[in-house]
């Protein structure tokens, strides 16, 4: 583990109640705990930007009777393979598949590839969300 550095923050009273407001909103045990977090997130956005590699998880819910649906959603997964590490489909109800696909590489392609998914006719549903491969 990395050594842990100590250094003091000043910041106006308003800004550090609203900030303990929100960290016990969000079930933080402690300030550092909440600042590392912010930390990790903006590193996180910068790497985004400047097109590092991220894991991103696509989680999509779409029609279960569009027939064409289903060959159309593995057409575009082929056409990023070097991204796609796992995917799982479930049978969510009757009417509805649920498909989650796990994928690593350049953020960029990640987002066109859950962009190319969710223009699809069928999908009901679609989240992206992206972690820091890494260090940070
Ligand atoms: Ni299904």
């Amino acid at each position: 583990m990395d050594k842990l550095y100590r250094f003091g923050i000043s910041l106006e009273k308003s800004l550090i109640d609203a900030f303990d407001r929100h960290i016990r909103k969000r079930n933080y045990s402690n300030r550092s705990e909440a600042i590392r977090d912010l930390i990790r997130n903006d590193l996180l956005i910068k790497q985004w930007k400047e097109g590092g590699i991220v894991a991103g998880i696509i989680m999509m819910t779409y029609s279960h009777h569009k027939r064409e649906l289903v060959s159309k959603i593995l057409d575009i997964q082929h056409d990023y393979q070097e991204l796609v590490i796992s995917t799982q489909h479930i049978h969510l109800t009757h009417h509805d598949c649920l498909e989650v696909i796990i994928t690593k590489g350049e953020a960029r392609q990640i987002e066109e590839l859950a962009s190319r998914l969710k223009a699809l006719v069928g999908v009901k549903h679609l989240n992206l969300s992206i972690s820091a491969v890494g260090d940070n």
